[in-house]
């Protein structure tokens, strides 16, 4: 497994791989890898003839009062971890590499980085789109593969790649979660123990939503209403938002039909943990 920090050396060594005909799979990350990223890695490894992961924590998708600074990173355990899953390259650059002196481009999604996680995190899109832009130019991969965990990040990707032209799959996982419901992710390890207790409020709630979908209740607003008294019943948590939108306009809808996505964003203590529910209905 090679560590790579370059870009130049990063993109000449996959035009190397694309030349001898060989397939390219990315799996972006911010490092501080879990399952949830493993789980890409194996999928990545099961398609592609040569796998990249890129571990950087990305400055233009946190806001200013965010966790940039305390965000975990662990390069020598990541390095570990992909070794083991089998990972060909690691692209590891500096915060400089990336966004040198000078750096003024970025690239937006419209509409789609308005709603649910766009709404509390103003900007995040646009620095989640322009990194990953800058990976798929940089590396150029075949397949990119991305956790439905960050399923408004995953649908903003898909339109990205697919308004822009690359000729690049997007492939979306399924979440990946602890034995009690909770979503596997980075900022779980901030919670102490009675708030790690209280998180799995947010998958309680929308395992309620599909429980009154299956009894034939569709109207939004009386399933976000039981999911928000859930949520609210549990002390610890601090509703962000609560939402039944279009699975991929992400506009809200008055009953939940079709191609839905069930999406929350809770703050447990001063962790902003989210979850959604993708559903395809009647
Ligand atoms: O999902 C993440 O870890 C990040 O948003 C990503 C896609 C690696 C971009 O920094």
């Amino acid at each position: 497994m090679r560590v790579i920090e370059k870009i130049s050396e990063a993109g000449a060594l996959a035009q190397r791989i694309r030349e001898a005909g060989k397939t390219i799979g990315l799996v972006p990350t911010m490092g501080d890898l879990h399952q949830g990223h493993l789980s890409l890695i194996r999928q990545a490894r099961k398609d592609c003839q040569q796998v990249f992961i890129s571990i950087f924590v990305n400055p233009t998708q946190f806001g200013p009062s965010e966790d940039y600074n305390s965000y975990p990173r662990d390069l020598q355990r990541d390095k570990r971890l992909a070794e083991k899953e089998g990972v060909d390259i690691i692209f590891a650059p500096s915060p400089g590499e990336m966004y040198p002196e000078g750096y003024r481009t970025f690239v937006e999604v419209e509409k789609l980085s308005e709603p649910l996680c766009g709404g509390s995190r103003p900007g995040h899109f646009r620095g989640v789109v322009t990194i990953v832009t800058k990976l798929f130019n940089i590396i150029r991969p075949h397949i990119a593969y991305f956790g439905q965990k960050d399923a408004q990040q995953a649908i903003i990707i898909k339109r990205m790649a697919h308004d822009l032209n690359m000729d690049i799959e997007i492939k979306v996982l399924p979440i990946v979660r602890e034995r009690d419901g909770l979503a596997l992710s980075s900022r779980n390890q901030y919670l102490n123990e009675a708030e790690r207790r209280a998180a799995p409020i947010l998958y309680k709630s929308l395992q309620e939503a599909k429980r009154m979908i299956e009894t034939e209740e569709r109207r939004s607003r009386n399933i976000i209403h039981r999911m928000e008294e859930m949520i609210k019943r549990e002390k610890l948590a601090k509703m962000d938002y609560v939402a039944i939108v279009d699975g991929e306009t992400l506009e809200e809808r008055e009953r939940a039909e079709g191609k839905v996505l069930f999406a929350l964003a809770v703050w447990i203590g001063r962790t902003r943990l989210i979850d959604n529910l993708a559903l395809e209905l009647d």
